[in-house]
């Protein structure tokens, strides 16, 4: 069997303490706000497992499609030796990418959750005996340093979660990914891209309630790791499409007037009748918005593939 290995950058309390921050900072700031990354726990894992076959949830569908198409051409383009993963979790999509990359020698999946990173990582290596798999715990929104790998390197970051940055952190977020990659290295990154209004809000707002229950598990993440008496029930499922900033936000708005604790932050946060929590931004892409993007990191965009409907893109970028 080819080797695993496992390394944590992210320390073990990290995650306690910058909850903590989190929270301390949105709930006290005007709008409200928390961020997206705090869904995660098992049951919010689960339910955007869930939310990833929904029919109104195309975009993980319509990535599939591209990667099952695309990947002999992204594999020829980019002629990896190592690919790196930011956010691989189960690793499920990239098993398209890793049959299709003949030269590769090292896959380096990143991610938060380490029981993910085991178990796929396990797997693959019993699978491919000519791979090996350098798995790294770690937040790819903190700085990232990578193992020793062979070029070219492709950088792969799916699922169309830089979405979940603003603009300002997805500039540093290229930036970071520039930094880490040398000439002859690309980006492959996912985005999912401006379209109808209605087919966009439904994605973010199924009928069978699977989205209002990821959202509303937010608040039990911080009722459970702060103490707090968060009542999921007492806030209502938001999803709006924002038109000047084309982006998707999921809000928790809060049905009555109601204080609640968070006795960890010692701390008594007031929400007024109707008054939103923003729990989430889900930016949608133009070919040119990511060009232009791209470009300011020092980043050229080389390849853009759709799905046949047009409703999701995967770039591929190399260092100008
Ligand atoms: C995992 C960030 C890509 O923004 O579409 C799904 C998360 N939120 N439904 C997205 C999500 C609500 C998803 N990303």
């Amino acid at each position: 069997m080819s080797p695993f290995a496992l390394t944590r950058i992210l320390p073990e309390d990290a995650t306690g303490a910058a909850l903590r921050a989190d929270v301390l900072h949105g709930l006290t700031g005007t709008p409200k706000t928390l961020p997206p990354k705090w869904f995660y726990d098992a049951r919010g894992s689960a339910l955007f497992e869930q939310i990833t076959e929904l029919p109104e949830y195309y975009p993980t569908r319509a990535e599939r499609e591209i990667l099952i198409t695309r990947s002999g051409e992204i594999a020829r383009a980019a002629g990896a030796r190592t690919l790196v993963e930011l956010g691989s979790g189960s690793s499920d999509k990239t098993r398209h990418l890793l049959d299709a990359l003949t030269d590769l020698r090292l896959y380096v999946p990143v991610d938060v959750s380490e029981s993910a990173l085991t178990l796929a990582g396990r797997a693959l290596v019993a699978e491919r005996p000519a791979l090996a798999v350098h798995a790294l715990i770690a937040d790819f929104t903190a700085p990232l340093t990578l193992p020793r790998s062979p070029g070219p390197r492709l950088l792969a970051f799916l699922g169309g979660t830089i979405g979940n940055l603003l603009p300002a952190e997805r500039a540093e977020f290229y930036a970071a990914v520039r930094a880490l990659l040398s000439p002859g290295d690309a980006l492959l990154l996912g985005t999912d891209l401006v379209k109808d209004e209605g087919v966009l809000v439904r994605a973010y707002d199924d009928a069978a309630g699977v989205t209002a229950a990821f959202n509303k598990n937010v608040l039990t993440v911080v009722d459970r790791e702060l103490g707090a008496d968060f009542d999921p029930g007492a806030f209502d499922h938001v999803a709006l499409w924002d038109a000047d900033n084309e982006w998707i936000e999921m809000r928790l708005r809060s049905r009555r007037a109601q204080t609640v604790k968070v006795p960890a932050l010692d701390l008594a946060v007031h929400f007024a009748a109707g008054e939103e929590l923003r729990t989430e931004v889900s930016a949608k892409f133009r070919e040119e918005g990511v060009r232009t993007e791209l470009a300011a990191a020092g980043l050229e965009l080389t390849h853009w593939w759709t799905d046949t409907e047009g409703r999701f893109a995967l770039s591929l970028s190399v260092v100008g």
